[in-house]
C-alpha cells in the first residue's frame, strides 16, 4: 500500500545533490512561480547560481517567493505579469532585459490548474474553458514569442513547455485542462523546428500527479493514492523530483535534445 501525505514545503530546502554548473548566471523566466511547483523551480535555479524571474499574476505571492529565494540563495526578481495579456508579457520581457540584461530560459509553467473545476465536459463552466485556453495555451505562446528575439540574438536559448501526464491517461472530468496540456506537445515540436537554427531548444515537460502546499479541492487524498499505486515507482512524487529534470532541460547538458517530451511521473505513463 503506498503512503500518501502532505509534504511540507513551507521552508523550501533544495536537494544539494543537483549540480548543473552551466546554469550559473543564466536568467530564467518561470511563469506562475508564485506558488506550488514553479516556486520550487525558482529555488532550484537560484541554488545553481541562475537568476530566476518569478513571473506571476499574483504580485504579492511573486514578491514573497523572490524574497525567500534571495534570502536562501542569491539573486531573484519578481515581475507581475498576466500571461494572457500581450502588453503585460512585453513589459515582462522589457523589464527582465533592462534589469538583468539577458533572457536564457523560459519555463511556461503558469496554468489554470489547482482550483480548476472537475466535472463532465458538458457541465464545465464555459468561462473556465476559455480561461484555461487563454492561460495554458495562449499564455505560453505569448511568452515564447516575446523571449525569442533575445534568444535569437544570443544564439542560445531553452524553452520548456509544461504539460501533464494526465492527458496521456485521458483523465475524465478535466477536458479543459487535458486539452490545453496536450497542445503543449505540438507547440514544442513546431517551435523546436523553427528555433533550431538559432541553437534554441524547446521541450515539453510532463509532471506526474503532485501535491504541493496548495489545496486541491477537486482531488481527494484517495485519488492521489490511486494514481500513485498505478505508478511504476511506488512512492509519492515531490517538487524535487520535477525540479531536477527541469534544471537538466535548461542546462548545457541537454544541448542536443529538442522537440522531445520528458515525463517525470514515477512511471505512471509511457509514450
Ligand atoms: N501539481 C500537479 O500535480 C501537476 C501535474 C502535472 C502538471 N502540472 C503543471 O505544473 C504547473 C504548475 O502546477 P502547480 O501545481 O504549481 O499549479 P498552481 O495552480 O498551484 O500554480 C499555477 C500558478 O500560475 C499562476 N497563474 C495563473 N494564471 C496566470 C496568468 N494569467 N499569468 C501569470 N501567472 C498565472 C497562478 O497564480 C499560480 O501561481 C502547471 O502548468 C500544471 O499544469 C502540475
Amino acid at each position: 500500500m503506498v503512503e500518501i501525505g502532505k509534504v511540507d514545503y513551507s521552508d523550501f530546502e533544495v536537494d544539494k545533490s543537483a549540480a548543473y554548473p552551466t546554469l550559473k548566471d543564466r536568467v530564467v523566466i518561470i511563469t506562475g512561480a508564485g506558488q506550488g511547483i514553479g516556486r520550487g523551480y525558482a529555488h532550484y535555479f537560484a541554488a545553481q547560481g541562475a537568476i530566476p524571474i518569478i513571473a506571476e499574476i499574483n504580485g504579492e505571492a511573486g514578491e514573497k517567493v523572490a524574497e525567500e529565494v534571495r534570502t536562501k540563495h542569491g539573486d531573484a526578481l519578481a515581475i507581475q505579469v498576466d500571461v494572457t495579456d500581450l502588453d503585460s508579457v512585453t513589459n515582462l520581457v522589457n523589464q527582465v532585459l533592462s534589469q538583468r540584461g539577458r533572457i536564457d530560459c523560459l519555463i511556461n509553467n503558469a496554468a489554470v490548474f489547482s482550483k480548476i473545476t472537475m466535472a463532465p465536459f458538458w457541465e464545465l463552466p464555459v468561462d473556465e474553458w476559455k480561461a484555461a485556453v487563454d492561460v495554458n495555451i495562449t499564455g505560453a505562446f505569448y511568452c515564447a514569442r516575446a523571449v525569442v528575439p533575445a534568444m535569437q540574438e544570443a544564439r542560445w536559448g531553452r524553452i520548456v513547455n509544461v504539460s501533464s501526464a494526465t492527458f496521456l491517461m485521458g483523465l475524465p472530468n478535466y477536458l479543459h485542462y487535458i486539452t490545453t496540456k496536450s497542445a503543449m506537445v505540438g507547440m514544442s515540436r513546431s517551435m523546436a523546428r523553427e528555433l533550431g537554427p538559432w541553437n534554441i531548444t524547446v521541450n515539453t515537460f510532463w509532471p506526474g500527479v503532485m501535491q504541493t502546499e496548495i489545496e486541491r479541492p477537486s482531488v481527494p487524498n484517495e485519488r492521489f493514492k490511486e494514481y500513485t499505486a498505478r505508478q511504476s515507482l511506488q512512492r509519492q512524487g515531490t517538487i524535487h523530483d520535477l525540479a531536477k529534470p527541469v534544471l537538466f532541460l535548461c542546462s548545457e547538458e541537454s544541448s542536443y535534445i529538442t522537440g522531445q517530451s520528458l515525463q517525470a511521473d514515477g512511471g505512471l505513463t509511457f509514450v
